[in-house]
């Protein structure tokens, strides 16, 4: 099993799970560098899973479907029912390709956002960021503090698949909070060095994230808005 990043769009990231020549897509945001690399690799979708609505996460999925020549289950939460075969709930385990993928309900950016859960590799749309998280577009502050915690009490060794790109500019405005963070600064001098050479940041481990994530350290409900707040006008 091998997972890759194909970029999308401006600074997204869509997810690829690779077992042989099946694949696993996660949030199809643009079909045409995804069947490029498809047609070009001589990969076969097996199964798509989206995280929630949002046009940048799940915009190619009707031309990436009609670029398939087989049937391929969608799957995703409530909020994307109209585009899936299978509406998934938190708690819910699917088993595709041989590995088991749990969903874990992550709510707050969108009213019914889901993340997946594979071994130890979590793919969370928009919810969590390597420095960072969604913004919490629906007001359910509560919600994504709790999303967050509930990533946060996750293993350690978790490899967190975000959605987007968005590390450097999280680390940048972390700095603005907290100047003298020395985690923070050695992360952005790391997170450049790879993106220099045309690499993601991410995945990255919850270990790491915990360590450089103001979001997820937050240590109230309250203080999460605040800083949420902040960062919106950043
Ligand atoms: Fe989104």
């Amino acid at each position: 099993m091998h997972i890759k990043a194909i970029p999308a769009l401006e600074d997204n990231y869509i997810w690829l799970i690779k077992t042989g020549e099946d694949v696993v897509v996660v949030d199809p945001g643009e079909s045409e560098p995804l069947i490029d690399y498809l047609q070009t690799s001589g990969l076969k979708v097996k199964a798509i899973l989206l995280t929630h609505f949002h046009e940048d996460h799940v915009g190619g999925l009707s031309e990436l479907l009609a670029s398939q020549k087989h049937e391929v289950t969608v799957y995703g939460p409530i909020e994307v029912e109209d585009q899936v075969n299978q509406v998934v709930k938190d708690g819910d385990r699917l088993e595709i390709n041989g590995w088991e993928f749990e969903v874990l309900k992550t709510p707050g950016h969108s009213a019914e956002h889901i993340s997946y859960l594979m071994d130890k590799h979590l793919f969370c749309g928009d919810v969590l960021f390597s420095a960072g998280c969604g913004r919490v577009f629906t007001n359910d502050y509560q919600a994504q503090y709790d999303s967050l915690q509930k990533i946060k009490a996750l293993s350690d060794e978790t490899q967190i698949y975000a959605g987007h790109e968005y590390t450097l500019t999280n680390l940048a405005f972390s700095l603005t909070i907290e100047p003298d963070n020395q985690d923070l600064m050695n992360q952005q001098q790391a997170v450049k060095d790879r993106r220099s050479k045309g690499l993601p940041s991410l995945p990255t481990n919850l270990a790491v994230v915990k360590k450089i994530n103001l979001f997820l350290q937050a240590e109230s409900l309250k203080d999460f808005i605040q800083l949420r707040k902040v960062r919106d006008q950043f």
